[in-house]
């Protein structure tokens, strides 16, 4: 089914919350283990009115800079087959207007929130961070890496072990209080694990992947490209297999908990990724057709759990098998 004809006939159902599904990351207590991804739930504020919060297993924030930033020119977005391009630039209102104007609202939503954070420089990670330590409610950090170091002639933060290695252990010096240090790692590498090793070995408690994978839209009639800024993310179900692929990877390279995502749009997906290694999931793309995707894929994945006689969604983690092997 085209993501584009996907109806909203199931906007309307209730949700559940189950003993199944309660897990447990890096301390902090989960009624799921799926959770909303950055920069597809808005600041979770918006969304408050639209899906039960307290349900959610967690929201991870729009990113959050230390400056507002407005972000890169028309158009953003264009759909591709089976996923979406996106070119946001990371629009945001700045760290400080969120802890201001966003997270009192959050914080009586009943959900965990995790903030993600980024920055062009190592300093600007770290000042990101210390505000939000003098800020209550939020759950945990997820840093964002797939930015360039200005400092560094552009080189992206998690495209090479030593800047990754120097970006996580700033900010877990930055990190006073218990939240844990999740790392969000890039796919567009040709090795994921001496980059999962580094985020690791420098204090991460935890890493998600992926993030978006570079691409490319043409529109052939006027030969310009179809995201206003050129190159794009992409996201969406088309990604879904090489994002499963480098979870697996990454569950095989460390031991900590790894965050999955990339295309999961239904249960049967988030358990795929938990098989994979995962011990959470983030759903983001799908938010777009469908708000309430999360609790749906949540409900989903209990549905699965029990037709399996699965007692808990975390016995699933790491459980792939080869067949040919
Ligand atoms: C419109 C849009 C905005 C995003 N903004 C952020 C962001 O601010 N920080 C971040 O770490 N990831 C961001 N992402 C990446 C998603 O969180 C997620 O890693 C990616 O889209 C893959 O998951 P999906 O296929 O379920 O969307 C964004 C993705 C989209 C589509």
């Amino acid at each position: 089914m085209s993501f584009r004809t996907m109806g909203i006939g199931h906007l309307l159902f209730c949700p559940r919350v189950s003993s199944r599904l309660a897990t447990n990351l890096c301390g902090v207590a989960l009624k799921s283990p799926v959770l909303a991804a950055a920069g597809t739930f808005g600041y979770g504020v918006e969304l408050a009115g639209v899906v039960d919060m307290a349900a959610l297993g967690g929201i991870v924030t729009k990113g959050l800079s230390r400056e507002p930033m407005n972000g890169n020119p028309a158009p953003r977005l264009y759909e591709t087959s089976a996923g979406m391009l996106n070119s946001i630039g990371l629009q945001n209102i700045g760290v400080r207007a969120f802890v201001r104007d966003k997270l009192p609202a959050l914080q009586s939503s009943g959900t965990q929130i995790f903030a993600n954070v980024f920055g062009y420089t190592v300093e600007d990670y770290v000042e990101v961070i210390r505000v939000l330590e003098d800020a209550g409610a939020l759950a945990g950090y997820e840093l964002n890496v797939s930015c360039p170091n200005t400092k560094h002639g552009g080189m992206f933060f998690s495209n090479d072990p030593e800047l990754l290695a120097e970006v996580v252990g700033a900010a877990r010096a930055a990190v006073r209080s218990k939240r844990p240090l999740i790392v969000k790692l890039s796919p567009n590498v040709t090795k994921i694990e001496p980059l999962a090793q580094a985020a690791v070995d420098s204090g991460a408690d935890a890493l998600s992947l992926v993030n978006t994978f570079v691409g490319l839209a043409i529109d052939p009639h006027t030969r310009t490209t179809r995201i206003g800024n050129g190159f794009g993310g992409l996201s969406g179900p088309a990604i879904k297999p090489i994002a499963l692929r480098l979870v697996y990877e990454a569950a095989k390279a460390v031991k900590v908990p790894i965050i999955g995502l990339g295309g999961i749009a239904t249960g049967i997906d988030a358990a795929e990724f938990m098989i994979a290694g995962a011990s959470a999931v983030q759903v983001g793309t799908a938010n777009f057709w469908d708000p309430q995707s999360p609790l749906r894929v949540a409900r989903e994945l209990d549905d699965f759990l029990a037709r399996e006689n699965v007692a808990r969604a975390c016995d699933l983690v790491g459980t792939l098998k080869f067949p040919g092997k």
